[in-house]
């Protein structure tokens, strides 16, 4: 089922968790850049938890893995149970999406690319192209995408997706973003309820305004990639998750929380991952 309809707590107001780049392996100990991304990931999901915010839903914004594996898909479900919240996710260039649309529904996490609130619909889309880091959106996901925007004109949108479609302004990863952005953004113009677009990707927070629509970024549950540098540069920052809520008038309003500075330090020198 592709659709799927989900009433809040509160009818005026949706309140979501954005969890992104995980970078799971199969194996427990996996790291990446020496970070054990299922200790950070874990830290996360406890941090959130204790945090005791009130959500609705979770949102999981591509590289749920780093290998590619079932067992990091079912070490991504088992991590995220303690949410206790309906969870629903796209992929990003780490994964294999056709494996997660046969795992998740196993993991009891749903493979819905629509779901329907209130006052608001968000969108799953797919720019993954298996292999290589960029991104690219493809007919049947435009068309997808248009066909929900048409048939939903009194709701307001909020579309995710892995690849970022604006230079965030890292040289090294701009070149790995989201290629016929052009063809996406088009689309967008001719619907303008569309008022938020959610990725992840950069491992950095990104907030700007492009045409009337909001882009945000947010923190990877795992490494973070230092703002502004043109070559590969590690950020001290720790791991983190983004907290928003969407208002029945179309209203955003957002926070990121981080674990602490210095929390799971990557390999120093690192020279790309
Ligand atoms: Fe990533």
């Amino acid at each position: 089922m592709d659709t799927v309809s989900l009433s809040p707590a509160h009818d005026a107001v949706v309140r979501l968790l954005q969890i992104s780049d995980s970078h799971l392996y199969a194996e427990e100990d996996g790291r990446l850049l020496g970070v054990r991304t299922a200790d950070s990931f874990n830290a996360v999901i406890k941090a959130i938890v204790d945090q005791k915010l009130s959500f609705d839903l979770v949102l999981a914004t591509g590289d749920l893995s780093q290998d590619y594996s079932t067992g990091s898909y079912q070490r991504f479900a088992q991590a995220v149970r303690p949410l206790a919240k309906p969870l629903f996710w796209l992929p990003g260039n780490h994964d294999d999406g056709p494996l997660m649309r046969n795992v998740m529904p196993e993991v009891g996490i749903s493979n819905a690319r629509q779901i329907l609130l209130p006052h608001w619909q968000i969108i799953m889309l797919d720019t993954q192209v298996y292999g290589v880091p960029h991104g690219w959106i493809k007919p049947d996901q435009l068309s997808f995408l248009e066909q929900c925007l048409v048939s939903q004109p009194d709701r307001f949108t909020l579309i995710c997706l892995h690849h970022h479609c604006h230079p965030v302004g890292c040289g090294w990863l701009d070149q790995h973003d989201l290629k016929n952005a052009n063809h996406l953004l088009d689309l967008l113009a001719r619907h303008p309820k569309t008022r938020l677009v959610l990725g992840g990707h950069v491992h950095q927070e990104y907030d700007q305004v492009h045409n009337g629509i909001r882009f945000l970024t947010s923190p990877s549950t795992c490494i973070q990639f230092m703002p502004g540098c043109n070559d590969f540069t590690l950020d001290d920052a720790g791991p983190g998750w983004r907290y928003l809520q969407l208002y029945a008038d179309g209203h955003v309003a957002t926070q990121v929380w981080r674990l602490p500075t210095g929390s799971f330090l990557p390999e120093a020198f690192a020279t790309g991952y």
